[in-house]
């Protein structure tokens, strides 16, 4: 039989940033030592209240499906959450947890976009984004940011048509690491209030904020709450990747017609893991102070080491856990990070996959041991290439 696949399937760009995790693995699996430096995602473990939340959940025999949106103590639990970090009051019908914050923007696209209808997304750009869009039929149109890798208004003009939906706002940022001031936001409020364009406001590394900021959501500033969606996750925050728990918080109306498309595809995310998202949420956010307090140590330690390396450029990354950087010698990003894997054992994504030529991420989501080696790589590898 000759198989034939849909032309959705076979335009579909393979993930970039896993495709550089599994290369870094196979390397590894193979006796090479691997600095991975490509994962995105904390290197701790959940919070003992997650762990002994989906024990008990287990022995109670919490297995069967649960209502497709979540189940209510979750629900009750991320409006808390939602009110305590932007002051917003949502109902509990407002909420749909899915399989992953990556689910919730599939779902998001698929319920917001019509054929031709178009994103806008701000470049650097979390490598999902496009496709996602595409599968929905939708038309992703990138945005450049400024120096400092963040969109202004002027920037969103020129790219706006009467066929733009919506928007994307992703801070703190991945692969940038930049942070948009409240200012920052304010002024893209400004320009997007009076047109029929939603904001969705990726806020899944919300809590990995460094040098004492505070986090300001989109959907915070005044007049923004109804045209906002507010993705978040307990992914990263609660070193949760594997669970799978994403949610979304936004209008009643966009709320059902996202359920509708949940309960016809994957319905409920699995049951043990709303169980320990419920504790996660509800604990004493100790263990997430302290993974914020070591991510911002591991930063200003890769930053000295990098520091006698004069030519690379950054911009500050204040948040999240990635340095997205620059150098002279890095022309194809992806020869580039190829050649240090094979060259200098170090394992970063580059720039291209996040629609950035020229550029390496790097995640210090590690161990300072291995940051540290791996910094130290990087500055001599730039030392010979140069
Ligand atoms: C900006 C951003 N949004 C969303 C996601 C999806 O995360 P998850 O599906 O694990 O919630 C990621 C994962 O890397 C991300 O970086």
């Amino acid at each position: 039989m000759n198989l034939k696949l849909s032309q959705r399937i076979t335009n579909l760009v393979p993930s970039a940033t896993l495709a550089a995790g599994r290369k870094a693995k196979e390397l590894q699996d193979r006796g090479v030592k691997i600095l991975n430096l490509s994962v995105g995602e904390p290197d701790f473990p959940a919070p003992t209240e997650a762990k002994e939340a989906v024990i008990a959940a287990v022995r109670d025999n919490f297995s069967r499906y649960t209502d497709s949106r979540g189940i209510l103590a979750l629900r009750e639990a991320i409006c808390r959450r939602a009110r305590e970090d932007t002051g917003l009051i949502y109902g509990v019908n407002q909420v749909i947890v899915s399989c992953g914050s990556k689910h919730t923007l599939y779902n998001l696209f698929q319920s917001l976009l019509d054929p031709g209808d178009e994103a806008l997304i701000p470049a650097p750009y979390w490598t999902s984004y496009p496709e996602m869009v595409k599968l929905a039929d939708g038309v992703p149109v990138f945005v450049p940011a400024g120096t400092d890798l963040k969109v202004k208004p002027e920037n969103l003009e020129r790219f706006f048509t009467n066929k733009t939906r919506c928007l994307i706002i992703n801070s703190p940022n991945n692969p940038s690491g930049v942070v948009y001031t409240k200012k920052e936001l304010e002024d893209i409020s400004r320009w997007v209030r009076d047109k029929e364009v939603l904001v969705i406001s990726d806020d899944a590394y919300q809590r990995f904020l460094y040098d004492g900021q505070s986090f300001c959501s989109m959907a915070s500033i005044p007049g923004m709450e109804e045209r906002t969606v507010i993705v978040g996750a307990a992914s990263k925050t609660y070193a949760m990747t594997g669970w799978r728990i994403g949610w979304f918080l936004g209008s009643q109306e966009l709320a059902d017609a996202c359920a509708k498309l949940q309960d016809q595809s994957t319905s409920n995310p699995c049951s043990l893991s709303q169980a320990a998202a419920v504790a996660a949420l509800s604990g004493n956010q100790q263990s997430v102070q302290e993974m914020c307090r070591a991510f911002q140590k591991r930063r200003d330690l890769l930053l000295k080491i990098l520091s006698p390396v004069k030519e690379i450029s950054y911009p500050y990354p204040a948040g999240a856990f990635y340095l997205f950087f620059t150098h002279p010698s890095i022309k194809d990003s992806v020869e580039f990070a190829s050649r240090l894997l094979k060259e200098a054992q170090v394992a970063l994504v580059p720039g291209k996959a996040f629609g950035m030529e020229g550029y390496l991420r790097l995640s210090y989501a590690v161990s300072e041991e291995v940051l540290t080696e791996a910094a130290n790589r990087l500055v001599n590898y730039f030392a010979q290439t140069h």
